[in-house]
């Protein structure tokens, strides 16, 4: 297994990666070649392991939580594949991304392909909510990225747009793993409400997660290092920062972010300037809050293995940045 905090759920998650191989196999040795690449390169698999996870502690993983499950994470790793084409990400999942593989003419087709062969199965599996579920998803995802995208054009910093973006491109996603993994036990419909209401705050705080990790990591990531900043993206650290500056700063700091050549100085002098201007310990706070209210929620459930698994996983993420 790729990720070892999910051993409780080892065996669901091996058996839903047999599905996805199988969903996936191609005769077609052309396509066969692309899509073989994709399933070599796994990544953590978060967003299944919550929808286990949330089942679990309901009561019952069901024959729907595995397809909630799969599909979920292949509407996730076709936005990925799609997302490093619009970042020119280059690293992902410890090894070259589609695009860097194969170019960005097939990166665009292979993720339209998984996405594809996502709805194919939700289609086949008759399960109107999740198809619902992901239609909307893949209209709020795309939402998302073309908010940044032009907010990053306009230089619009407003935290209120920050939240908004990062809420379409990451957070419904999380939420739905939570409420569809929880409704998957066959839970009653208010119940499956808070547990969406909880994805939603752990989807806000995996990004935020996500985005403060570009200026200060503290673990070794996978992925290219100060990526956001080098493109010139606004996050919640930059924003927050520039809460704490007079005119004369904010217009210095802007300058710098907006202007810069990704030099090793440059970023330094962003990181450091960010950091001084209190916007890294305001985001880890942020991020703080949220964590606790996440664990919270799953604190109000017995103690199981998958109750302490899950809180493991807010654990880890806060580790990432703290
Ligand atoms: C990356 O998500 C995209 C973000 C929302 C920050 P993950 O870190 O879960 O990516 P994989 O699936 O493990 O590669
Ligand atoms: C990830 O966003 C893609 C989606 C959420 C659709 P980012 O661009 O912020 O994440 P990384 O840093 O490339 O993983
Ligand atoms: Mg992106
Ligand atoms: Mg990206």
């Amino acid at each position: 297994m790729n990720f070892p905090l999910f051993q409780p759920i080892q065996a669901e998650m091996e058996a839903m990666n047999n599905r996805y191989r199988e969903i996936l196999s191609c005769k077609d040795e052309n396509i066969g070649r692309y899509v073989d690449y994709v399933l070599e390169k796994l990544g953590k698999q978060i967003r299944p392991a919550i929808v286990f996870l949330s089942a679990a502690i309901c009561g019952k993983i069901t024959e729907n939580t595995y397809q909630t499950a799969l599909a979920l994470e292949m509407l996730h790793a076709s936005s990925l594949i799609h997302d490093d084409v619009v970042d020119e990400g280059t690293i992902r999942r410890n090894a070259p991304s589609v695009n860097a593989a194969f170019g960005n003419q097939k990166a665009v087709l292979i993720g339209d392909y998984l996405l594809s062969k996502c709805i194919n199965m939700v289609v086949n599996a008759k399960d109107e909510k999740l198809l619902k579920t992901i239609s909307d998803l893949a209209q709020a995802m795309t939402e998302g990225e073309l908010l940044q995208l032009s907010n990053k054009e306009v230089n619009q910093l407003s935290k209120e747009v920050y939240f908004k973006m990062i809420e379409r491109k990451t957070a419904l996603l999380f939420a739905a793993c939570f409420q569809l993994g929880a409704r998957s036990a066959q839970i009653s419909e208010s119940e499956t409400e808070k547990w969406q209401q909880i994805g939603l705050k752990f989807g806000l705080f995996f990004q935020i997660c996500d985005d403060l990790s570009d200026f200060d990591s503290k673990v070794k990531t996978l992925k290219d290092s100060h990526k956001d900043i080098i493109e010139h993206k606004i996050t919640l650290p930059l924003v927050l920062a520039l809460q704490n500056c007079n005119q004369i700063e904010k217009k210095s700091l802007l300058n710098l972010y907006i202007n810069h050549h990704g030099t090793e100085e440059e970023i330094a002098a962003i990181v450091e300037k960010v950091k001084e201007k209190g916007g890294t310990d305001a985001t880890l706070q942020c991020i703080k809050e949220k964590k606790t209210e996440i664990d919270k929620f799953l604190n109000s459930f017995s103690t199981t293995q998958y109750q302490k698994c899950f809180l493991q996983l807010t654990n880890y993420m806060l580790k990432t940045v703290e």
